[in-house]
């Protein structure tokens, strides 16, 4: 379990992001984006607690949070890498650029290194199919990303957060 979701306090926290965009069409999306923001993931306990408080089913709940890949279900680590798999990007090396990220950090496409320094995780189409293999990292774009740059991308990435 990521987080206490059973507590008082988050329970609080929870019913309070919800009363803040309630009102919103759609509300369910900034709900949840909040809901990451401040505890890191949205964990599945809340999940419930999500659903009675828009009268609105589980089912549906957990259907926007695992069809979106911007909500986790456990907090993720302090540099967030994302591969691009598209098609643009397979045809100049993504895949192997995969290979290796995984070999590297001993984590598979999802995972969190057991330090919890990095996060990897694939995406499809970053918009810069042009300079594939492309990648982004703490939310900027890498391009032409070969093995060997993306190390020297997560050095600097890790060493700044
Ligand atoms: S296919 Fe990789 S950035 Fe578009």
């Amino acid at each position: 379990m990521a987080i206490e979701a059973s507590g008082p306090p988050v329970i609080d926290r929870v019913r309070a992001i919800v009363a803040e965009y309630r009102s919103e069409r759609g509300a369910l999306l900034p709900i949840l984006h909040a809901i990451q923001a401040e505890f890191g993931c949205v964990d599945h306990e809340i999940v419930p607690l999500l659903a009675a408080e828009l009268n609105i089913s589980r089912a549906d709940v957990h259907g926007v949070v695992s069809f979106y890949s911007d909500f986790r279900s456990e907090p993720g680590g302090r540099t967030d890498v994302r591969l691009c798999r598209a098609e643009a990007c397979q045809a100049v090396g993504a895949e192997q650029l995969v290979a290796h990220a995984e070999q590297a950090l001993g984590v598979k496409l999802g995972q969190t290194t057991a330090d919890r320094s990095i996060t990897l995780n694939q995406v499809f189409c970053l918009g810069n199919c042009a300079l594939g293999p492309a990648a982004q990292v703490n939310g900027r774009v890498y391009g032409r990303v070969d093995p060997s740059r993306l190390d020297t991308v997560l050095a600097t990435e890790t060493a700044a957060s």
